[in-house]
């Protein structure tokens, strides 16, 4: 049909759009399950599960229970799982040293996993917060404060403990400065020079830990702490090329952006000035919005988890941390 000047539209967009086998030879971004982490948390014990209340759906197991999820993990695709540990309180100080006991709670885990299923990555967290009895990232003064370069002394022990426990990528979490750079020397120092770096570069001082600090039991730690003195300014952008400039040229071999949703623009522009391997962690916050929602019948949770999954790939996006792993590589599986 003609408009009312007497034309048809010069290109109509929609001819590509009107059958599934057009729109899928046109479909410029594609979500694999070969782009999906699982953070799991685990627990000291055996036979320990609990369900955490903010997240449902994810679980803290000890190791032998993680062990099955592991296995799933693998035949479902899935290339790594990132770990966290919950620390009981009995190990928590002021120094931290629990972080880089070499029979503590992850270095036991990763050996675990490694021994059975060493094709499956291993990524584990550095960074002091399960191990402070303060629930800070790093060691603090007198007042508070977050003291850098001591910080940085004991992240390098940690990632060392878990890069001789068989971790295949360490992932500095904390943002103290400089960190990166120190790890890396320490790694090589010790001939771990294939042990991988995953910096979590523009780590925002987000609100969407929420349920993450509960996982992990770190918010009663916490209390009314923040993390405003290490983690980024989400008003920030700019600052965030810089985090992420200063990580790559201090060895980073993958950065990261965190949270991710709310972050698509950081994403984009991190992957656009530097071309280097870019992830992104969707957070428990995120997780628990989509589940709540889902939960509620108020939104299709499978449609809209990897619609948020996808997004994170149209930012451009290499890898995707998320608590959906297990699921959202079961309905891709399934929609083949
Ligand atoms: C702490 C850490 C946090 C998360 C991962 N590592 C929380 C924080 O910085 O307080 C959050 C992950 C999530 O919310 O899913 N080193």
């Amino acid at each position: 049909m003609m408009n009312s000047f007497g034309q048809f539209p010069q290109k109509r967009m929609r001819r590509m759009r009107r059958d599934n086998f057009s729109r899928r030879l046109v479909q410029e971004n594609h979500l694999n399950v070969g782009d999906l982490i699982y953070p799991v948390f685990v627990l000291d014990g055996t036979k320990q599960e609990e369900k955490v209340t903010s997240m449902p759906g994810v679980i803290r197991q000890s190791a032998d229970l993680l062990l099955k999820q592991a296995e799933q993990c693998l035949s479902l695709g899935i290339p790594a799982i990132a770990i966290f540990p919950v620390i009981e309180t009995n190990l928590k100080n002021l120094s931290a040293d629990e972080a880089y006991n070499p029979d503590g709670l992850v270095p036991r885990v990763v050996r675990q996993l490694k021994q059975n299923f060493p094709e499956l990555g291993v990524i584990t967290d550095i960074a002091l917060d399960p191990y402070t009895s303060h629930g800070q990232d790093g060691l603090i003064n007198e007042k508070g404060y977050v003291l850098n370069d001591e910080t940085v002394d004991v992240l390098c022990k940690q990632a060392l403990t878990h890069a001789q426990a068989g971790a295949d990528i360490v992932a500095p979490s904390d943002m103290m400065d400089g960190r990166v750079q120190a790890i890396r020397v320490t790694l090589d120092q010790n001939q771990f020079i294939h042990t991988r770096i995953l910096a979590y570069s523009a780590k925002y001082a987000s609100s969407f830990y929420g349920p993450f600090r509960d996982a992990v039991g770190s918010s009663a730690n916490l209390g009314s702490g923040n993390k405003y003195t290490y983690q980024m300014d989400p008003a920030n952008s700019d600052e965030a090329l810089w985090e992420v400039g200063l990580d790559i040229a201090e060895g980073a071999d993958m950065v990261m952006i965190k949270p991710g949703m709310p972050y698509l623009d950081i994403v984009r522009r991190v992957k656009d000035q530097f071309q280097a391997p870019t992830f992104v962690y969707q957070v428990s916050g995120e997780y628990a919005m989509l589940k709540a929602a889902g939960m509620n019948g108020w939104l299709n949770e499978e449609a809209c988890a990897l619609e948020a999954l996808l997004s994170f790939k149209r930012a451009g996006a290499d890898g995707i941390l998320t608590y959906y792993a297990m699921e959202a590589a079961t309905w891709l599986n399934k929609i083949k």
